[in-house]
Parts: structure tokens; sequence; C-alpha cells
């Protein structure tokens, strides 16, 4: 029956997409806009077009960054209760919507249901979160009369808005990574242009229906689906100070190039561990730790930046886990998206499944033992399990962005750690341990943004500081921490005060 429902609801978004044969509309200085030509939006588990969208003109885009530009002190001005209302608006249609939204992930992305249910859920909480935050974002009163000198001199510190911002959103998340960039910039009073991922444009251009539904100045919000062989002028644009982008580390990095001499925050790549410790081993402990790590190494068929992609675990629980592991990743239901069951369904592309498959061959052929999976139909990839990896392959060193886990044996913590640590990435890392001091080292002493003690690294709350050090990125998401990256201190000096 549950079945039957998402299958309509699919149908239903589906029909919309092809109501009209006229390409879809994105939207510009805060309406509906089309341009010249237009680029399809497959499904990736069917291969059918379910979409086409338009693709806005130069003109177009100039029209958008002037529009953004000139809405600085516009945006800047709104009072906090119209901040807050617009969010909260978005984040009440999102939930008002939901079923409906988590089809469009589906078709869109491919990503099995109840993970697009789960998206539209956490997007609901970034837009209700940046409400309440905006409604916070005061500022401090410092004093300075701590020195004879500045006697009767007072400072208060606010944040103002760097400009406009230019958000990069990428596939694998369609609207809530798009959620990060427009409601922390909707919360300083910041400007927007939203450029969302070519192969999934659809979710982020839903949230444009909902900002369009809002009061908020129109020049203040774009949500462009510009080709990304035409970001760089974006990307170089004075007029847009800020720049927040998610995707490959080789992007970040182009873009960085591109503009070094503005605030670029990237979230970039990883190749997150899951640590499990010598005293994680009662049954319990196991069987908890391995369904965990098997869910969370399929998730949206491994493409997301902080899936498990590396299990350190220490010898005296290895084997004992190994066969957990293989029996929890057996369990994971593959097939279609759209079933409420699945819980892994195709990559987003034909090629993407393809790299997998290549960097899963080389690695057998430099060694690895397969344990599961290790075949490719069409988009979908099986969830796979390797161990006895050489350390130099690429799915081991690389980010797969993949339903592929390779298992590593290690003699206590500090091998483990140093594993975690022997990474070009350092996004999240879960540590499963019930030593508080364990706890602690590895707080201390592992290089990423976050560590997860008792869980996975994929644990993301969405007001938790998020992002990475090395080549996972630069730069805070999170919401007050993104309002933090697209703000700077202006401190105001009053003089002849008594305190
Ligand atoms: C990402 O892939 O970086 C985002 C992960 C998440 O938001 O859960």
């Amino acid at each position: 029956m549950r079945r039957t429902n998402v299958a309509k609801e699919i149908a239903a978004v589906l029909r919309e997409c092809h109501v009209s044969t006229e390409p879809r509309s994105f939207w510009l200085a805060g309406r509906p806009a089309t341009g010249s030509g237009s680029f399809p939006v497959v499904n990736p588990y069917t291969g059918e077009t379910i979409a086409e969208v338009s693709i806005p003109t130069d003109a177009q885009v100039e029209e958008a960054v002037a529009a953004a530009h000139s809405a600085v002190a516009t945006a800047g001005a709104l009072p906090a209760h119209a901040r807050a209302a617009a969010l909260d608006h978005v984040a009440r249609r999102l939930g008002e919507r939901s079923e409906e939204i988590a089809a469009l992930i589906t078709a869109e992305n491919g990503k099995p249901v109840k993970w697009a249910k789960a998206e539209v859920g956490r997007a609901v909480s970034v837009f209700r979160w940046a409400a309440e935050e905006t409604r916070r974002f005061g500022g401090e009163l410092q004093r300075l009369d701590t020195d004879a000198a500045a006697t009767g001199r007072a400072a208060i510190v606010r944040r103002f808005a760097k400009g406009a911002v230019l958000g990069i959103s990428p596939f694998n998340f369609p609207l809530n990574l798009a959620a990060h960039k427009v409601a922390p910039a909707i919360a300083v009073g910041a400007p927007i242009l939203l450029k969302p991922a070519p192969a999934t444009p659809l979710s982020g251009l839903l949230i444009g229906e909902l900002l369009a539904e809002t009061d908020l100045p129109a020049g203040s919000w774009s949500i462009l689906p510009v080709p990304n062989e035409r970001m760089a002028a974006l990307n170089e644009d004075p007029r847009l100070p800020v720049i927040s982008f998610t995707g490959s580390t080789v992007v970040g990095e182009l873009i960085q190039g591109q503009a070094p001499h503005k605030h670029v925050t990237l979230e970039l790549g990883g190749n997150a561990a899951a640590v499990v410790l010598a005293d994680y081993s009662s049954e319990a402990d196991l069987d908890w730790a391995a369904n965990r790590i098997a869910t969370f190494s399929n998730y949206q068929a491994g493409q997301s930046c902080i899936s498990v992609q590396r299990v350190i675990a220490d010898a005296a629980v290895y084997d004992r886990l190994v066969g957990k592991i293989v029996e929890a990743v057996g369990r994971q239901g593959v097939g279609d998206p759209t079933d409420p069951g699945t819980d892994v369904g195709p990559l987003v592309s034909e090629a993407a499944a393809e790299r997998v498959e290549q960097w899963v061959d080389e690695a057998v052929a430099a060694g690895a033992t397969l344990l599961a999976g290790g075949k490719r139909e069409g988009a979908s990839y099986a969830p796979t399990v390797l161990a006895d990896v050489p350390a130099d392959a690429k799915v081991v060193r690389e980010e797969v962005f993949g339903p592929v886990l390779v298992l590593q044996r290690v003699e206590g913590t500090d091998e483990a750690f140093k594993l975690v640590n022997d990474s070009q990435f350092g996004l999240q890392a879960g540590v499963f341990t019930h030593d508080i001091q364990a706890a602690f080292r590895a707080h201390r002493e592992l290089e990423v943004g976050g560590v997860i003690v008792g869980d996975v690294p994929s644990f993301r709350a969405d007001q938790m500081p998020y992002g990475g050090t090395k080549n996972s990125g630069v730069g805070r998401e999170g919401v007050k921490y993104a309002m933090a990256d697209y703000t700077y201190e202006r401190v105001l000096v009053l003089t002849g005060i008594d305190l």
C-alpha cells in the first residue's frame, strides 16, 4: 500500500514534468524566466528524461548578478522578523509538500525514497534553524575601559554580510545541500544566487517556488542552472564576494584558483573511516557497529562525502566484526528506489557506476579479496566489501563515492588513529568505543572536522559545524557557522559612556 502511494507521487511528479513540452523555467531575481536552449534531467534508475530545464543566457546571468549586487543594502536592512518569517514559511511548505518533494528527489537523483524523505526532513530543519538563528543574530557589547586610556569607551560588535553569495550545490543531496547555501544567506540578509548541480536541478528550483511565496525582496535571490563550463565568469565576478561550494576536490580547487581574493567555503570530498576499538567487543556492540557500517557505507549508494569508506578495526574484534558486516551488507535491500523498502538504489549515472567498477576491479587485480558485491548493472553497483586491499589502491586513497567498503585490521589505538590520519582528506571519523579517554584522544588527534563517538562518521545534524581539513575543504557549514562565514565583524566604538 505504501509502495503504491510513493509510486503515485512519483507518477504525479513525472506527469507534472511532462505537462508541458516547454522547458522548465528558472528563477531570475525572484521571478520565473526561461532562457535559450535546455538540458535534460534523467532519472538514473529508469533512464527516462523526466524534465527539460531552460538554460539562462549570459544577459540573464548578468541581470541576476546585478540584481543581487544592488539588493545588498535592501536585504541587509530587512528586519529580523521578516527574514525569519520567510525562512519559517519555507520550512513549513517543505513539510507540507514533503511526500511530493521526496518523490522529486528520487526521480532526479535515484536516491531511495526513504532517504529522500529523510533529506526533506533535514531541509525543514535547516530552514527552521535558520529562522531561529536569525532571531538570535544580535552581536555583543565589549567594554573598553579596561585600560585607563579607553575610560568611557565601549564597543558594540556586530556581523554584517560580506555581500552577495554565490552558492553552488551538488547532486548528492540536491535539496538539503542547496538549503545549506540559501537559508544562512537569508538569515544574515545576504542576497544569494544559487547554481544547482546539472544532474539534479529540480530540487533547487523547487526551493525557488517556495521563496517566491515569501516577501523577500525579489532581487535578493536567483536560482540559475548555469552550465558548469560557463561558471568561471560567475566565480570571478567581484559582485559575488562569497562563494560557497559543495562538490569534488578538483572543482573546489579550480574555483579557489579562479577567485583568490574572495571568501570561498569549500565542502569537498572524503574517504571517511569508522574505527572499531578493542573494547567495543560484546555481541550487541559488534551488531550495532556492523549494522551502522553496512547501512552508511551504502546509503545513497555511497554518494555522501561522509559515507563509510574505510573500516579500521582492532585485531581483537576484527574477525567477528567482518562476519557481521558481510551479513549486514547482504541484508541491504537493493533495487527500485521508489520502493519504500529499498535501501540502495542506483548511482547518479551509469558513468559514475562504471568508475566505481573500474576502481574495485583494479583493487581486486592488485590482490584485494572481494567479500561481497563487485557487480554493476547499468547505473547500479552492488554493495561491495573488500579486505586485504593494497594501501595505495584508489579505493583506499581516493574518494570512491560509491557503495564500497574497505576493511583494515590494526593492532591497537595508535595504529588505528594513524591510519585514519593517513589520508589526503579529513571530513569526519566515527569511533566505536566505550572508553571516554579514547573518545577525547580521538577528538584531540584525528585530523577531521568532526568525530562521532559510538557511531559511523556519516552522522550529521544540520546545526552542527560541518566541514573538513586537508583536501576536504575550508570553512564550515551548519546554519550558524555558515552565517559566520557569510559575514564579518564590524565594531562600533562609543565614546563618553558610563557603563
Ligand atoms: C556531504 O555529502 O558532504 C553531505 C553529507 C550530509 O549532509 O549528510
